[in-house]
């Protein structure tokens, strides 16, 4: 075991970002270490998709520090960053399959980007990343011939490609009916389970977040900062802030149904 393995996946040191002369995050710190599924999460706006570009390499931070395994994304020179970039899968929100291509050519991609295998070898691994993500034998099937579950698959398949520690979903979830999103969730866990991966995830999906992740972090557009840092049930048990508590226990919300004719009429039930 190298001494790689005691740093965190992810470290991120007062990073301020946003686009012009917008900032969006001020001054963030937080630390992924390995095998954890950190979920992003706050209300829209709020910079969750920001702090994504910064961390995929789509977007320069202002200033502050990104680090994978120890080594500076930030500071890396051409060959670095590109040596790092290989070293995560992402699933972008809107899946960003190319719709000209089989799943194959999609899923290949990555590997004729970044690895010196054969052509056989490139089928062996997009056999293998496909049946892993349950659609073992659709090499030869266009994005547009596929639901919108098994379009997530495939996406999922393609970030995977490169059997990397850490991958970044934005959204895996979004616009899928509740069992389907199930599944989802149920894959993300078997790829945890099966390789440790280590996973940054966007999500709004409640139930994925308290079903998934380890930690989450709560941004917050008029702080663009961090407002919570913990394990979701806690979180939302004990929070004091009522942007916290809103956020993860959004049934309170809802105005009660009377339980039956002796009950008190739709009031509102605060924790
Ligand atoms: N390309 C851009 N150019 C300028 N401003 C942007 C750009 N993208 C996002 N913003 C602004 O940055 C802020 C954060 O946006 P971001 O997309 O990161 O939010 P988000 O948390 O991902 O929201 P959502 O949940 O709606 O996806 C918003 O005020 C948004 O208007
Ligand atoms: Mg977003």
């Amino acid at each position: 075991m190298t001494n790689d393995a005691a740093k965190p996946v992810v470290e991120v040191k007062n990073l301020t970002c946003g686009y012009g002369e917008e900032v969006v995050l001020k001054e963030v710190s937080f630390a992924v270490p390995a095998r954890e599924v950190l979920f992003v999460i706050g209300g829209s706006g709020c910079g969750k998709s920001t702090l994504l570009r910064c961390l995929i390499g789509l977007l320069k931070p202002a200033h502050g520090d990104i680090a994978y395994f120890g080594r500076s994304f930030t500071a890396a020179d051409t060959e670095q960053r590109r040596e790092i970039l290989s070293g995560f899968g992402v699933l972008y929100q809107n899946n960003a399959l190319w719709s000209s291509m089989t799943l194959a050519e999609n899923i290949a991609l990555p590997l004729e980007e970044h690895t010196a295998l054969s052509r056989a070898e490139r089928a062996e691994i997009v056999a293998l990343k496909l049946t892993e993500v349950g659609l073992a034998g659709s090499e030869d099937r266009y994005p547009a011939e596929l639901s919108g579950g098994m379009q997530k698959r495939a996406a999922l398949a393609r970030a995977l490609a490169l059997d990397p520690a850490l991958v970044f979903l934005d959204e895996p979830s979004e616009g899928l009916d509740p069992i389907i999103s199930r599944e989802m969730d149920e894959l993300i866990l078997q790829v945890r389970e099966n390789f440790g991966t280590t996973m940054v995830i966007v999500s709004h999906q409640i139930s994925s977040i308290f079903h998934l992740a380890d930690r989450v972090l709560m941004l917050d557009h008029e702080t663009k900062g961090i407002i919570a840092d913990g394990k979701p049930a806690e979180l939302a048990a004990t929070s004091t802030d009522p942007r916290v508590r809103d956020f993860l226990n959004p049934g309170n919300d809802l105005p009660k149904r009377p339980a039956g004719p002796t009950a008190g009429g739709g009031k509102r039930v605060t924790p």
